[in-house]
């Protein structure tokens, strides 16, 4: 294997200066930089990035672990954070903590043992082992997609998340506004907080339509299909069974959709449908999805440059970010079909984020 010394020699420069021009340390005079990079070519020299993490005591590496990788939402905010990372010189970790709290608290340890300079994690709905271990070990964390509960301390933690109370009222008060008066909700995995902020956007959404709440019309599909198509069935079972319905994600809008399949129930002449989270199929669905849009692969890369910006500096105070949202108005709502309605530009919005300190 050739070394570093290897390429120095062979481009008449020294290791100090081959250092400089592979790690861009310092500016290097063009036709040196060319002679070093001329020469790594020749040899076959490949940097050791382990022998460099003795010295550095840096792997320039990030562990994610998120939950549902499969889930087209987090493959587009994994493929944001891979592109951020790479971008910055950084390789990624990947682990699937499968929404489960213990094995979420394993997989983190797995990836820290691994000595990543920073974690991204989307925590599960009961993260205290989890957050309790990242403190212990002082391990630079963004929470991503799932806040952290503000009473924990977590003084150099950052979070990133979309908004997801308005987003949610905003569907609310559209079917409110095209006649609905009993609005059902199928809700996500109870303890997220997007769970809990998209019911209280439902409920307020409730409220500012003048609509009262039926605790009958809020079930909780558990943030996953199957539990959907349940929920959904209970729903459509109610003596009195709402004529619209919200899914707070993309996998409970497909367990929906498969209960109203199986009733023979077209959307939206029997019930009309708006869904949080967009597909990157839904212009396919007949009828077109109404739908909020989260910009998944900018949450990916801000999560990435909120760490970066940690690990420059550890002792700053901790962020949370939102990042709007993006209305995607179609035609299961029951609208009528409009080439080219409001759609925001691009399938995910660009963002303008909100921001506050966790300290102040
Ligand atoms: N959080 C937010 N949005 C989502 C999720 C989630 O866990 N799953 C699908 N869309």
């Amino acid at each position: 294997m050739p070394t570093m010394a290897d390429v120095a020699r062979s481009a008449g420069v020294s290791v100090a200066t081959v250092s400089h021009v592979l790690n861009g340390t310092r500016p290097v005079l063009p036709h040196t930089r060319q002679a070093v990079l001329d020469a790594v070519d020749a040899l076959g020299y490949t940097p050791n990035t382990l022998a460099r993490s003795l010295v550095t005591s840096r792997t320039r590496s990030i562990g994610l672990a998120v939950s549902a990788i499969s889930n087209p939402y987090f493959t587009e905010i994994l493929q944001g954070v891979e592109a951020a990372a790479l971008e910055a010189g950084y390789s990624l970790l990947i682990a699937d903590p499968h929404d489960d709290p213990r094995h979420e608290r394993k997989v983190v340890q797995l990836l820290h043992e691994r000595r990543v300079d920073g974690m991204i994690v989307a925590p599960s709905a009961e993260p205290h082992d989890l957050v309790g271990y990242l403190g212990r070990h002082t391990v630079p964390t963004v929470f991503l997609d799932r806040l952290i509960d503000p009473r924990v301390p977590a003084p150099f933690f950052d979070q990133v998340c979309s908004e997801s109370a308005e987003p949610t009222a905003r569907l609310v008060t559209h079917l409110a506004g095209l006649g609905h008066r009993r609005i059902g909700l199928v809700a996500g995995l109870p303890g997220l907080s997007t769970t809990g902020e998209r019911i209280a956007g439902y409920l307020d959404g409730l409220g500012a339509a003048g609509l009262g709440h039926d605790e009958r019309l809020l079930v909780t599909g558990n943030s996953e299909s199957a539990g959907a198509e349940r929920a959904t069935d209970a729903l459509l079972a109610l003596p009195d069974a709402p004529t619209a319905l919200v899914t707070a994600n993309n996998a409970m809008t497909i367990g929906a959709l498969r209960a109203l399949r199986r009733r023979g129930m077209s959307v939206p002449e029997d019930i009309a449908l708006c869904c949080f989270d967009d597909f990157a199929w839904a212009d396919l669905f007949s009828p077109r999805l109404t739908a909020v849009a989260q910009p998944s692969r900018e949450l990916g890369a801000q999560a990435v440059r909120m760490l970066l910006d940690r690990l420059a500096e550890p002792d700053r105070p901790s962020r949370t970010v939102r990042l709007p949202c993006a209305f995607m108005h179609r035609a299961s709502c029951g609208c009528p079909e409009e080439a080219g309605r409001t759609e925001e530009p691009g399938r995910t919005p660009s963002p303008k984020p909100s921001e506050k300190g966790t300290d102040s």
